[in-house]
């Protein structure tokens, strides 16, 4: 099953560390679309999939009450150990079966996680949940990420794309909808006001550990290391020691410019 790929105690406290808020353009065009069918207070919304919780905390400003449910005990657990507002809550439960009244949803956000639900069961759970013009926001980053520090940008940002890669064996099938760009996920979404924002790019400035920090969170590097523990740590020792070189910088703490590319679903439920 997809969800036991983030089961692990340790994967969770990785994402706690190393996964990267929504950036400030994506809660934009989320809250210029929810401004123009939504009126304030905005009351409750449900961050699904929330891992530990880096986008329901995001939510916390703009809602009365926000809830992050994922399928993972693991993730809730670093989820509610992190500093939040008393405004957010945690459950764990499905995607597909949510602890969530009918009809009573404002927002519903799925942050780098509606690939790994059961799209048609979701979606009829999304439909339950949200109240009538309740608003739906799934959107995603991608792995093509750029790096870019002083001359030598292309570079490393080649060894990243290279040990991505060599995870492909590790892949779940899952992972393909993201790499279509949540087209499919788009299609079954049954709303007729519903819009697709694909190209939103994103630039964070992170220490380089950061950026070797994000493999330990891909749940194919989880398999890599479950069936070759050995050969994954080299990997990752690998992947530093060429970062380190091609950069000419022994510290790990060296900043560098990250490049994403996110796309972003938004719908309406119809009155
Ligand atoms: C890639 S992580 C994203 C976590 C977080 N939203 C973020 O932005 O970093 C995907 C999350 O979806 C959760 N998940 C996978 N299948 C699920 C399901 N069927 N129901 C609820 N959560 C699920 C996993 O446990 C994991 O925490």
């Amino acid at each position: 099953m997809a969800a036991q790929l983030f089961e692990g105690k340790e994967h969770a406290s990785c994402y706690q560390k190393f996964r990267f808020e929504p950036s400030q353009e994506i809660i934009d065009l989320i809250f210029g679309y929810v401004d123009e069918r939504l009126h304030k207070p905005y009351g409750f919304a449900v961050d699904v999939g929330c891992g530990t919780g880096q986008n329901t905390r995001v939510l916390a400003p703009y809602f009365k009450k926000v809830l992050g449910v994922d399928i993972s005990e693991a993730q809730i657990e670093e989820a509610k150990k992190a500093m939040g507002s008393p405004n957010v809550t945690y459950s764990a439960c499905p995607a597909e079966e949510m602890s969530v009244g009918d009809a009573s949803v404002d927002l519903l956000t799925a942050c780098v996680s509606a690939h790994w639900f059961n799209i048609e069961k979701f979606v009829k759970e999304v439909d339950r949940v949200l109240k009538p013009g309740g608003c739906l926001a799934f959107f995603s980053y991608f792995t093509n990420v750029e790096i870019y520090y002083k001359e030598c940008s292309e570079q490393i940002t080649e060894v990243f794309a290279e040990a991505v890669n060599s995870l492909a064996p590790y892949m779940h099938e899952k992972i393909t909808l993201m790499r279509t760009e949540y087209k499919e996920i788009y299609e079954s979404i049954p709303y007729p006001d519903k819009r697709r924002i694909e190209n939103i790019g994103t630039k964070l400035h992170v220490p380089l550990s950061n950026v070797i920090g994000l493999f330990p969170t891909f749940s194919a590097f989880h398999i890599y290391l479950r069936k070759e523990p050995e050969k994954a740590k080299d990997m990752l020792r690998t992947v530093e020691e060429r970062f380190l070189r091609i950069m000419g910088t022994s510290s790990t703490d060296t900043e560098v410019e990250v490049r994403l590319q996110n796309v972003l679903l938004l719908a309406s439920k119809p009155q």
